[in-house]
């Protein structure tokens, strides 16, 4: 089968997305990371990982921190202890900060635009913002106060499928789409990404999803693997409901999602794509690395203090929970090392070849 980039046609990718044979599939983690060598080279980017709300007025019916997925304690970071963590990721090296939360009114456009401008005034780091859909004047305001970056998952290019696990605040209309452009047209660096195996993503829609992630130009892409949580809609009967024929039913494995990863590497050459945390947690000994070795070239170690680290419960198994921040930088400089690549320097951002 095909490997080049514009032969990769829907189909190509579908019928790759299946391919089960382990010479074929060699060959595609070997496309993958020369692709990733000779496009953004031999760096791993850093991106320190700031959970700085777990308070969620959504209802996604796959994520453990969603509005109704209790019973679980809420906590929002103040000013003060996210800039903490800002400054130990410049300590550590890492060119980027990421503030992720659940979609949280509490936390208000002017507290993260304050958050923003001081973590730039006082580290330098380029800021990722992963905080839901918001309006049009917050993400103005963020991006006037120095944010870089947007992260946005689409999670799927199939609307019923979306609109059956993303219910709608009522009065609202989500279109994560149009935000992605919007961002875009604000001069925002745009991420985004998909789960691999939800209860109803098929092949095609994947095949779609990752033609999408090239249509829409993306420069981030994350894609981890779908983990069942379960206080969750989709871990009980909905996922049952969802759940498509099992010869259409993407799994949610691996080596399904390391398959996605290297495809998106050879139809996204230039983008950044982390080895993400869902990946570790299915494979915790090699799924970092596998990463790594077939496509990605950005990690997101986790900075957000133990004791909230805990409670950002969105799939269970997160590994090193209670572990310092410390402890999980050096794993992953280590693991970087002995990869014979090297810790990426400044702000990592894409470049367009
Ligand atoms: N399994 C895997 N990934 C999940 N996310 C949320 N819930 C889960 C889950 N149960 C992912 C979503 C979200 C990102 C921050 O975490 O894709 O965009």
């Amino acid at each position: 089968m095909p490997l080049s980039c514009d032969a990769l046609d829907h189909d190509a990718i579908a019928a790759w997305l299946r391919e089960t044979d382990p010479a074929a599939l060699a060959a595609l983690w070997r496309r993958a990371d020369a692709v990733r060598r000779a496009r953004v080279g031999d760096a791993v980017h850093l991106r320190g990982l700031i959970e700085i709300t777990n308070y969620c007025v959504r209802h996604c019916a796959y994520c453990g921190i969603a509005a109704c997925a209790g019973p679980l304690r809420r906590y929002r970071m103040t000013l003060e202890e996210i800039l903490a963590c800002a400054r130990q990721g410049r300590d550590f090296g890492f060119g980027t900060v990421v503030l992720q939360g659940g979609e949280d009114p509490g936390v208000t456009g002017p507290f993260v635009a304050d958050v923003v401008r001081a973590i730039k005034a006082e580290t330098g780091v380029a800021v990722t913002l992963s905080l839901g859909e918001r309006s049009e004047a917050d993400l103005r305001l963020w991006r006037d106060a120095g944010a870089d970056r947007y992260l946005l998952r689409f999670e799927t290019t199939d609307q019923d499928l979306y609109a059956r696990i993303h219910p709608n605040v009522p009065g609202t209309l989500s279109d994560r789409f149009a935000q992605l452009r919007l961002m875009r047209r604000m001069g925002y660096e745009i991420g985004t990404g998909v789960m691999i195996g939800i209860p109803g993503q098929t092949w095609d829609t994947l095949a779609d999803d990752i033609l999408a992630f090239r249509d829409f130009d993306m420069d981030m892409i994350g894609i981890g693997p779908y983990l069942r949580s379960p206080r969750t809609p989709l871990a009980g009967p909905l996922g049952l409901e969802l759940a498509a024929a099992p010869e259409e039913q993407v799994p949610s494995d691996e080596v399904t999602t390391l398959k996605a990863m290297a495809l998106t590497r050879l139809v996204c050459p230039d983008t950044n794509i982390p080895s993400t945390t869902a990946l570790s947690i299915l494979d915790p000994s090699a799924g970092r690395v596998n990463g790594l070795t077939r496509g990605a070239n950005v990690i997101m170690p986790n900075l957000t203090p133990p004791e909230y680290r805990v409670l950002y419960d969105i799939y269970p198994g997160k590994a090193g929970i209670h572990e310092t921040a410390e402890v999980l930088a050096d794993r992953v400089i280590a693991l970087i090392d002995g990869l014979g690549r090297t810790i990426g320097t400044g702000p990592g951002s894409r470049g367009r070849v």
